[in-house]
């Protein structure tokens, strides 16, 4: 199964996901990462472990269709079957929703649908709650609003501060993403409905 990942930043999901696919835990193929920003470290991580690069910067492109038609025919060239956000800041339109109907994931770091959006763990901490998680879902229109399909809660301590909650959502994140990927695969080669929405326990 081959799979893309889209991300902007970093890319520590990125590398769970390669060290997944070389340990044998996710069965699939990372046949290309695509980074909206030029500067992106995860450009550098993808470069290293061999895993095929598209850099796009969509401030050279008219219109944000311009833009994903263009990914679009990149992710065909590859015969990608699932799209994954890892850090991936911005909004997916219509022309790349349509072509991966129900085929596009991604992870945020709450347990939505509280605290969408660029600040969850700032606006968990602020809020004051006791519990917050990460959420990977499937990507729809909107900002974080897509069908969830696996949730895995972080409790907030004491003397949290925004360094050790972040480090605290990671973690979870780099144990629950990889694995979620596979059970998704998983299921649609046993003959589940690809685009049936339903979630993961
Ligand atoms: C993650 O916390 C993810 O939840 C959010 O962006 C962050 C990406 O981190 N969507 P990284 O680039 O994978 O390290």
């Amino acid at each position: 199964t081959n799979i893309a990942v889209f991300a902007s930043g970093t890319g520590s999901n990125f590398e769970v996901i390669v060290e997944a696919v070389e340990n044998g835990s996710l069965d699939a193929n990372i046949a290309l990462l695509v980074s909206d920003r030029s500067d992106a470290d995860v450009l550098r991580k993808a470069e290293k472990v061999g895993v095929p690069t598209l850099e796009l910067v969509p401030k050279n492109f008219d219109t944000k269709a311009g833009f994903e038609v263009e990914i679009l025919q990149h992710l065909r060239s590859h015969q990608i079957e699932w799209v994954i956000l890892a850090g991936y800041m911005r909004l997916v339109g219509p022309t790349l929703l349509e072509a991966y109907s129900g085929k596009i994931v991604n992870i945020h770091p709450s347990l939505l649908p509280s605290f969408p959006g660029l600040h969850a763990p700032e606006q968990a901490l602020k809020a004051g709650v006791k519990v917050t998680g990460v959420t990977i879902h499937y990507v729809d229109e909107g900002m974080d609003t897509g069908p969830i399909i696996a949730q895995e809660p972080v409790k907030i301590s004491e003397n949290e501060t925004l360094a050790s909650l972040k480090k605290k959502i990671q973690y979870v994140e780099h144990d629950l993403y990889p694995k979620t990927i596979q059970s998704l695969i998983q299921r649609e080669r046993k003959g589940g409905a690809s685009n049936e929405k339903t979630s993961i326990s």
